[in-house]
């Protein structure tokens, strides 16, 4: 695959690592554009375009100024810069109002999200279809096409068709179907949006105004982050509630499973860890979990098997499964390592527990980089019992360290993690260990079935072995994205 011309892609996302992370999305944001112009079958140029938090304009390298301009009321000024970590192109919006809070992307210190997400990620999208159009600021600079991500640039494809008429080509990315950012109708006209689109072939979703839905409408094409979860939002289950329209656009929507940022995450030269390990070199993980033990208060017993989890806590995440059966897991000796945050009842029973047993929980609330890289490799195994999964990255992370990871079978995790069974094992394809039924009972059986496998050193090298040398970096991803790109432009 080979893009003869000079494409050039803009690539919208509310959140992207280094600059601003809460979840994988900003992974993705990160790593995609990167392992994408890295390719050497990719001719072209990538530019992302994120809202100016505090944290990005803090970070963004080699900042100017080459626009100031209105949209939706609201003045925005256009800052090229580059990525803290690489040479990629990034544009800021700045608007100190609606971006330079304390808090987060989305919500503030509370959890609570801001009122005008609405019109905040509006002006994303805005800014967006209008840099693809003729009235674009960026002279010289047309984008062939737009990846946008998620809800928060939904509206990006229905004002390049219904406002600015723009000839750019949209691809829209949905790493979360459940997020669908809606809001009241009022928002419509303050948002410049044709008042008759309000319907069901338009932005209209039971009786709202949806971002989500307006990028499912109107992207020419659709994609999802992993081949399964593809299949799984076109039935009610998954679907949550556009099940109907993503089966009808069917033809336009792919699948193709996230990758891995191996300059980030490679337990040879993760810059986190005391010690570094590989494949052949696995013998310094033991020395890892002996910090990471140490670091947390737990007993440092090489013997303990060490579960670790890191993650949103959230009903999709499947974790509030873990209380009920981590005191029977406790007495059989096994450790936990938590950090996340989310869920208040759930962060209770996780800080419950370790109050009860603190040489074998810790639990940790809030974002912790560092820490979440230590649990990685420090831990023996990783547990992510999801209800379900876009794509996941932490399980993929698990398999990179050397930390089989205990999932569902669902959405990314279902293609991603092999269970366990006789012919896995024989043919060196066992990665991990699916539990079948997301619930707490079949989640503990799976999590004993782990740890007896633990104890048979011989064969848990090998399934760490099986994981560790599979290529889960962004490489074939991005092959899969410029095949996309290349088929959105050709109008197949
Ligand atoms: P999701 O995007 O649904 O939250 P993913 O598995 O795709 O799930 O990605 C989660 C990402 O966020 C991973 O990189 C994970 O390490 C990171 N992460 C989640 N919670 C925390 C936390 N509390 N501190 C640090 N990193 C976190
Ligand atoms: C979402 C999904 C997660 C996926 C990530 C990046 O946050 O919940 O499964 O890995 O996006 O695509």
């Amino acid at each position: 695959m080979t893009c003869e011309n000079n494409l050039r892609v803009l690539f919208a996302t509310s959140e992207a690592h280094p600059l601003i992370k809460t979840g994988g999305l900003a992974d993705v944001s990160g790593a995609l554009p990167k392992a994408l112009s890295q390719l050497k079958q990719f001719k072209g140029d990538i530019k992302i375009l994120i809202p100016g938090y505090s944290a990005v304009l803090a970070k963004l390298k080699s900042p100017q100024t080459f626009a100031n301009i209105e949209v939706l009321g609201q003045n925005c000024t256009l800052i090229a810069g580059k990525m803290p970590d690489s040479s990629l192109d990034v544009i800021a919006i700045q608007n100190t109002a609606l971006y330079e809070r304390t808090g987060g992307p989305y919500s503030d210190g509370n959890g609570m999200d801001w009122p005008d997400n609405a019109l905040r990620f509006a002006v994303l999208s805005r800014l967006a279809s209008l840099l693809c159009s003729k009235n674009s600021p960026l002279k010289n600079w047309q984008p062939d096409l737009i990846q946008c991500n998620d809800w928060q640039t939904g509206l990006a494809p229905a004002y390049m068709k219904l406002v600015d008429k723009s000839t750019t080509k949209s691809i829209l990315s949905i790493h979360n179907l459940a997020f669908q950012g809606c809001f009241d109708t009022s928002w419509i006209s303050k948002l410049a949006l044709p008042v008759a689109q309000y319907q069901i072939d338009g932005f209209e979703y039971y009786g709202q105004l949806s971002f989500l839905k307006a990028g499912i409408f109107y992207a020419d094409k659709l994609c999802t982050v992993s081949p399964t979860y593809a299949q799984e939002i076109q039935t009610e289950k998954f679907g949550f509630g556009m099940q109907g329209l993503l089966k009808a656009r069917s033809g336009d929507l792919t699948g193709i499973l996230n990758g891995i940022d191996t300059q980030e995450w490679n337990p040879a030269t993760d810059m986190h860890l005391i010690k570094n390990y590989s494949n052949s070199r696995i013998a310094g993980k033991k020395a890892v979990k002996h910090a990471l033990q140490q670091h947390l208060g737990l007993q440092i017993d090489a013997a303990a098997p060490l579960l670790g989890i890191v993650s949103r806590l959230t009903y999709q995440k499947g974790l509030d499964l873990m209380p009920e059966i981590m005191p029977k897991l406790i007495q059989q000796g096994c450790q936990f390592a938590i950090l996340g945050s989310g869920d208040k009842a759930l962060e209770a029973s996780f800080n419950t527990l370790a109050e009860h047993y603190p040489a074998q929980v810790s639990m940790n609330t809030g974002y912790h980089e560092h820490l979440s890289h230590n649990i990685m490799a420090g831990c023996d195994m990783f547990v992510m019992p999801s209800r379900f999964e876009p794509c996941g990255l932490n399980q993929l992370y698990g398999l990179a360290y050397g930390t089989p990871p205990i999932v569902s079978l669902t959405g990314g995790l279902a293609d991603s993690v092999r269970d366990i069974n006789e012919l896995s094992l024989k043919n060196n394809t066992a990665t991990g260990f699916v539990v079948k039924n997301v619930n707490s009972a079949s989640l503990l059986v799976t999590i004993e079935r782990a740890i007896n496998v633990w104890k048979d050193k011989k064969i848990w090298h090998q399934i760490q072995k099986n994981g560790m040398q599979r290529n889960i970096s962004w490489d074939s991803s991005a092959i899969n994205y410029l095949a996309l790109y290349e088929k959105t432009l050709s109008n197949n």
